[in-house]
């Protein structure tokens, strides 16, 4: 099994959803260690973000396209190439003013592409060229956004990650939210143990279990 790790958080050892995929890590490996991990540490290495000349190699056909083109696309086609070779893809994202980090979306940009990742027929409708992937997300976020709470309408990020991975053809995505965080000592204690047995919940549930 070949997991790709993204972690987003700018900060380190203070970052929850950090800690969050680093335990989801360890749980996998104490039911299999059989694994094989690809790490990418957004929060400390950003991607740029997609600029003019890259959007015009993007949208040049293989015939068509320049050498130099092909070259403003490598970073693009490196992280591409890493999502394909992996079987489950394990995203570490806090919220952000409602949504994702800046470095996360500027990741989106770079994965989301034509002929790569997605496709569009002739009836100009997409279609995703990813297949046979799970995504598991975990998120961090000060405040409460679930179904059911006042916020709900004001979570951007969820919908928003559904929707573009869904695109690309990913649509076995799992959601584990660690919210409340800036709830108090208490608060933030529950919605960790929360956030740890779903870990453990999920992980049984993709029956990882010894080779
Ligand atoms: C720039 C910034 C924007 C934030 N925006 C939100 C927000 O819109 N909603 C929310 O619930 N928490 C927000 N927070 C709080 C973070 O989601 C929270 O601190 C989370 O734990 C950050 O993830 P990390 O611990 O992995 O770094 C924000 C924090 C920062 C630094």
């Amino acid at each position: 099994m070949r997991i790709l790790h993204v972690d987003s958080s700018p900060r380190g050892d203070r970052s929850i959803s950090r800690r969050l995929t680093q335990a989801f890590i360890d749980v996998w490996k104490h039911a299999n260690p059989d694994i094989t991990i690809s790490y990418r540490d957004l929060g400390h290495q950003s991607v740029p973000f997609v600029d003019e000349a890259w959007i015009a190699a993007a949208f040049t056909s293989p015939e068509k396209i320049l050498p130099e083109q092909e070259a403003t696309l490598a970073l693009s086609n490196t992280l591409i190439d890493e999502l394909l070779a992996t079987d489950v893809w394990l995203f570490g994202i806090p919220m952000y003013n409602y949504s994702v980090p800046a470095n996360f979306k500027a990741y989106i940009d770079h994965i989301v592409r034509v002929r790569r990742t997605f496709s569009v027929n002739e009836a100009g409708e997409y279609e995703g060229l990813v297949h046979h992937k799970k995504v598991v997300v975990i998120t961090a976020r000060g405040g409460i956004f679930s179904e059911g709470t006042p916020d709900a309408d004001a979570d951007f990020q969820a919908p928003f990650l559904k929707k573009v991975f869904s695109l690309i053809g990913a649509t076995d995505l799992a959601f584990i939210h660690a919210e409340n965080l800036a709830g108090g000592p208490e608060a933030r204690q529950q919605s960790l143990d929360v956030a740890h047995r779903q870990i453990q919940e999920l992980i049984a549930q993709y029956e990882v279990t010894k080779s």
